[in-house]
């Protein structure tokens, strides 16, 4: 067997495809390595969301260098392959950067990696593919193979149409697709028939889900979460992420409906001024996102809410900052992403006046310092509490294992090493700066039951 080390970075999405990427070079002898010195084949699976993230890239491109070279003086062959979205986006450029690299590959085009290896193997100088296929990349997966363990991503849909003014994904995942409603949910049963007991539906905008049902309909995301629902072993579901814009009455209901649907939801504002989200093409005021976030409360009472904001927008007054601090305060998070906003190429807002580094370094520290509060003020807020832990692997001490509570926080409980894949009845004794501490409880948990 040959030995393929795959380096993951950015969003679930890429998570995901590096899980797929994995079963697919399986098929053609490839087995895990769990460092890329003893590979043969190197996967950076790349984000080029902002700059530090595709900077990382290329660092990390020269370490590999110095490990191929190192691997060509023992006569061996390692094959550097960069995927994702700083292939897709940079292609070629790529390869001028850092020769190196032998294979550039789109995201959508990571089907044909068999093929572009066999081209490399037979020495034809370099492979790129950074079109975006007529054909489906789903169709031409092979099925999973490689162990996935008690939660996995499943990719329902993918790109975007939005083109928020800051972001690159619309150029490097292309246009909103939607598999079909029978792919997923036969990937699911496969997931579940191997173990899995928790699914995390994903897509850039996971909630503009338009699927084709066998009905010949089309389905939106709730109904797709309501039929998932029906899969037996199947315990949780979540999905992320989600666009304020396409939160349907019907997904908002779900949450009040599916116990599997678990109680938690990433909803990204960016920014609380009006101004901003209609520079970024948001296309919602504050408001309305404030009035969703009612809806959904009042759904599903108790919901852990998160979100994703930017700070240093172009054109971002004081006063506008204020404004997002505002939001913050009146939804009150269990816990949140913040950026300084980062110029990426090709972007409207870009090409904008930027906002100087030290304003934007102050507000992140005092937009992180209210979501760090909020965080804990949360975690604090489940001491005591009886919950459903879903655990996942082993912690650090003798015993222990850690896993996640419904509000996705992770829990750690002794004696529970031998729970790992079940979902068990914990009681939170203490909330630690980025976990909760439990204590198994004795009675076992009714799983239909497990949400609550
Ligand atoms: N589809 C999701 C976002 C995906 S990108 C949505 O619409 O919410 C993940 C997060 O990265 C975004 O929510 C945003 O907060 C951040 N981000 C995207 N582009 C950025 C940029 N140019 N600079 C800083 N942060 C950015
Ligand atoms: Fe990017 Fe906006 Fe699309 Fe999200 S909705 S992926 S932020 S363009
Ligand atoms: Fe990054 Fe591409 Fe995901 S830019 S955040 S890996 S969609």
């Amino acid at each position: 067997m040959k030995k393929l080390f795959i380096k993951t970075y950015g969003c679930q999405m890429n998570a995901y495809d590096s899980a797929r990427m994995a079963d697919l070079l399986a098929a053609i002898g490839y087995a895990p390595a769990d460092a890329a010195e003893d590979a043969d084949m190197v996967i950076l699976n790349t984000c080029h969301i902002r700059e530090k993230a595709a900077e990382k890239v290329y660092s990390e491109l020269g370490r590999i260098r110095r490990l191929k070279e190192a691997k060509a003086e023992t006569g061996a062959r390692m094959i550097v392959a960069v995927a994702g979205c700083v292939a897709q986006a940079e292609g070629r450029e790529m390869i001028a950067r850092q020769p190196a690299v032998d294979i550039v590959v789109g995201p959508q085009s990571y089907h044909r990696l068999p093929e572009m290896i066999a081209r490399i193997a037979r020495g034809t100088g370099h492979a790129l593919e950074t079109d975006f296929p007529a054909e489906d990349k789903f169709d031409a997966l092979p099925e999973e193979r490689s162990p996935r363990g008690a939660c996995a991503f499943l990719t329902v849909q993918e790109g975007c149409d939005k083109f928020c003014t800051f972001c690159v994904v619309p150029y490097t995942r292309g246009a909103e697709f939607s598999r079909p409603v029978a792919q997923i949910e036969a990937e699911a049963r496969r997931l579940v028939d191997g173990g899995v007991r928790e699914i995390t539906l994903l897509g850039q905008n996971v909630n503009a889900y338009r699927g084709a049902g066998a009905d010949g309909e089309s389905w939106g995301l709730a109904r797709l979460i309501r039929h998932l629902a029906k899969i037996d072993g199947l315990a949780r579901l979540r999905y992320t992420t989600s666009h304020p814009r396409d939160m349907s009455g019907d997904l908002i209901a779900a949450h009040g409906e599916i116990d599997k649907l678990m109680p938690y939801l990433h909803l990204p504002i960016q920014s609380g001024s009006d101004k901003v989200l209609a520079a970024m093409n948001r296309q919602h005021k504050a408001e309305d996102y404030l009035k969703l976030i009612e809806r959904i409360r009042a759904a599903r009472p108790g919901i852990a809410l998160s979100s994703d904001f930017i700070v240093g927008f172009p054109g971002e007054s004081d006063g506008d900052f204020e404004d997002t601090m505002a939001v913050v305060r009146q939804v009150g998070y269990a816990q949140a992403f913040s950026f300084k906003y980062s110029p990426r190429p090709g972007t409207p807002a870009s090409t904008a006046r930027q906002v100087p580094d030290d304003v934007k370094a102050a507000r992140l520290q005092a937009l992180q310092s209210l979501l760090a509060e909020q965080q804990r003020a949360f975690n604090e807020s489940c001491a005591g509490r009886i919950v459903d832990v879903l655990f996942e692997k082993p912690g650090r001490k003798p015993g222990q294992a850690v896993g996640r509570s419904p509000y996705l926080q992770p829990v750690h409980a002794d004696g529970a090493a031998n729970l790992i894949g079940q979902i068990r009845r914990v009681r939170i004794d203490a909330a630690l700066p980025n976990s909760l501490k439990a204590t198994l409880c004795r009675t076992r948990v009714a799983e239909s039951a497990a949400a609550r």
